[in-house]
C-alpha cells in the first residue's frame, strides 16, 4: 500500500517523508490556494523532495487549455503526474497526455462506471473521494470496494487513490480492500502511528529504566 501526502505544504511533505511514509503526493488548486505560493515552484519543490509520483492538478475545464495546462506541467519533472477532472474534456486530455508516456491522476471521481472511463482513457490513477460521499450521507468506502472489484475482474491497470480521506479508519479499511494507494491530509498520517497503550508502555518502560541505574550510552 502506498501512501501519498493530500498536501502542498512543504515543510509537512519534508516531515512526512523523514518519517519514511511519503510514497508520492497530491495537490489541488484549494490545497495550492490554501497554503500559498507560486504553483510552478510549489510543484518544482516538491518534485526535488519526493522521488514518486507528485500531482498537479489542471486549472482549465475546456480540453485545448486543459491540454497545454498538462503538457506545461508534466515538463516540470520526471515524476510528475498531471492531475485532470474526470469530465468529458478531461479524459480526452487523460487519453492523450497517457498515449505520450505521460503519468495521469484523473480526479473528483464519484461512481465506479466513472472509474472504468478513467481506465480505459489510460489512467495511471484514479481519485475516487471517500470523504466527500461520507459528506453527503453516502458510503465513500463502498465506492472503493466496487472500483476494486471491477478493475479486477477486467485486470485494468489504473491504481485506485483513495483521495479526500478524513481520518485513520478510512486507511484502514482502504488496506483491507486492498486500494493500491491513500493520500492523506499529514495529520492524518501521523495519527496512524499513535496508540496509548504505545505511549502508556514506554512510560513505564523509562521508569523502569530509571530503577536499574544503568545507561546503554
Ligand atoms: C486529492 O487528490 C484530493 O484533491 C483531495 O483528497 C480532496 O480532499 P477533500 O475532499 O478533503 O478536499
Amino acid at each position: 500500500m502506498k501512501f501519498f501526502a493530500d498536501t502542498s505544504d512543504i515543510d509537512a511533505i519534508k516531515e512526512i517523508n523523514d518519517l519514511g511514509m511519503l510514497d508520492g503526493v497530491t495537490t489541488n488548486p484549494s490545497l495550492i490556494a490554501k497554503n500559498g505560493g507560486d504553483f510552478f515552484e510549489i510543484i518544482t519543490e516538491i518534485c526535488k523532495i519526493c522521488d514518486g509520483p507528485v500531482s498537479g492538478e489542471v486549472a482549465a475545464t475546456d480540453y485545448e487549455t486543459m491540454m497545454k495546462e498538462g503538457e506545461k506541467v508534466a515538463g516540470l519533472a520526471d515524476n510528475i503526474t498531471v492531475k485532470v477532472p474526470l469530465t468529458e474534456a478531461g479524459l480526452k486530455v487523460c487519453k492523450n497526455l497517457a498515449g505520450n508516456g505521460t503519468m495521469v491522476n484523473v480526479t473528483l471521481c464519484f461512481s465506479p462506471m466513472q472509474a472504468v472511463l478513467a481506465a480505459k482513457a489510460g489512467a495511471t490513477f484514479v481519485s475516487p473521494f471517500v470523504g466527500r460521499l461520507d459528506d453527503i450521507g453516502q458510503n465513500g468506502m463502498e465506492l472503493i470496494s466496487d472500483i476494486v472489484r471491477i478493475y479486477d475482474n477486467y485486470g485494468f491497470d489504473t491504481e485506485v487513490l483513495v483521495a479526500s480521506v478524513r481520518h485513520t479508519q478510512h486507511i484502514l479499511e482502504s488496506a483491507l480492500i486492498g486500494a493500491d494507494v491513500v493520500t492523506c491530509p499529514p495529520d492524518v498520517i501521523k495519527k496512524l502511528y499513535k496508540h496509548p497503550l504505545t505511549d502508556k508502555g514506554l512510560a513505564a518502560f523509562v521508569e523502569d529504566w530509571k530503577k536499574t541505574g544503568q545507561s546503554i550510552l
